[in-house]
């Protein structure tokens, strides 16, 4: 029988959207987990059925700032993820992708830790080749708006190869497509949500351009599943590699499944194009399916399906985390304050239309 071996690990970004569901997998599988999060974009509410969990502990930090700590795994998840909140403080967005990759990074070489990178799919840019490999170099503006997040992982993904090349530590990189589930950003200005969120107040679906262009998604338990087998696979493969799900749809077909399984009357809406959007992205995953068994398993419409009743239960005030207990003192001194957060972006913002 295979021996199971309990390994301290981090999630930095640990109360965000992916970083919630990461520590939850974590946990599940037995292993101890702390999360590192300023809350800049998440929330302790994702975590808050976690904290009651001896083997789990939150510490409120900025990783643009050093942390000493004993771990043997790093899950590097810390950066905003959509435009609408990389775009907010983009200094910050170079900053937590540069100098908090430079610490994450040093502590890993430190305490011989191995490290995952949650890279994306951004760092293709506006691809010429489709869909696209890891080899692919990708097509990227340097000084657009969403420079600070495409320029900023791919800088990040080239601190982690220097570390591994110069200090031989163990690192892995995943390069992350769209991903979507529950406790996505309200309004992060994702399309995902915000079509959801459009149709289940009967309001106007926006589609931006003619609705044509593609994406694909990926259900975020089998994007977890992907990060949990990139990190324990074999030492020698350090990636990038590419997770994400290959099946293609165009925004037009998104929003009628949408409004189907909503049982919607919303309207769909054409808007101009914003700058620098791509037409077409998706990931070309032979290499996950070869060296990690991984393919994304969950159809669209049952993704969409289990999104719709989070997002339903957020309006009617009866999401998890609403109805989650509060925390007793004992839970709430799992939490950890070494430097003050930044506020969280959504009180300073204004609620933003959708991007693709
Ligand atoms: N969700 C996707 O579709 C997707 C696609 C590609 C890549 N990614 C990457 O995966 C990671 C997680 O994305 P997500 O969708 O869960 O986004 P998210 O915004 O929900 O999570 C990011 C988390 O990082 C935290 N954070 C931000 N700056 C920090 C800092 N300086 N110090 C500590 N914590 C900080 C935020 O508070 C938040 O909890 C990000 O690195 C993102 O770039 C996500």
């Amino acid at each position: 029988m295979e021996h199971f071996i309990q390994k301290r690990v981090i999630v930095t970004g640990g109360a965000g959207f992916l970083g919630s569901h990461l520590c939850e997998q974590l946990l599940a599988a037995g292993h101890e987990v702390t999360a590192i999060d300023n809350f800049y974009t998440g929330t302790k509410r994702n975590i808050l059925h976690l904290l009651g969990n001896p083997y789990f502990e939150l510490i409120r930090h900025d990783t643009t700032f050093p942390i000493y700590l004993e771990t043997d795994q790093i899950y590097n998840l810390a950066c905003p993820a959509s435009p609408v909140h990389y775009q907010n403080d983009p200094v910050q967005t170079t900053k937590v992708n540069v100098h908090g990759s430079i610490n994450m990074l040093g502590l890993a070489k430190r305490i011989g830790a191995r490290i995952l990178q949650a890279s994306t799919s951004e760092v293709y840019g506006n691809p010429a080749v489709h869909p696209q490999p890891e080899h692919y170099l990708g097509c990227v503006n340097p000084v657009g708006l969403r420079s600070c997040y495409d320029e900023g992982k791919r800088c990040a993904e080239t601190l982690f190869f220097d570390y591994y090349r110069q200090h031989q530590i163990s690192i892995k990189v995943a390069r992350i497509f769209n991903t979507y589930g529950p406790r996505m950003h309200p309004n992060d200005g994702r399309v995902v949500s915000n079509f959801i969120l459009q149709a289940l107040r009967n309001e106007p679906i926006t589609v931006y351009g003619d609705g044509t262009q593609t994406r694909s998604f990926c259900y975020v338990d089998d994007l977890i599943d992907g990060l949990i087998r990139l990190m324990e696979s074999p030492q020698e493969l350090t990636g990038p590699i590419n997770l994400g799900n290959p099946g293609e749809v165009t925004m037009l077909e998104l929003a009628e499944a949408v409004c189907e399984l909503t049982g919607s009357r919303s309207p769909i809406c054409l808007k101009p194009l914003p700058a620098d959007d791509p037409e077409r992205r998706e990931p070309d995953i032979r290499l996950a399916q070869q060296h990690l068994g991984w393919s994304p398993r969950v159809p669209l419409r049952e993704g969409l399906t289990r999104t719709i009743a989070y997002f339903e239960q957020l309006l009617t005030g009866r999401a998890p985390e609403a109805e989650a207990r509060a925390p007793t003192t004992a839970q709430a001194s799992n939490t950890v304050t070494l430097r003050p957060g930044t506020a969280p972006v959504e009180a300073t913002l204004p609620k933003v239309e959708a991007r693709h």
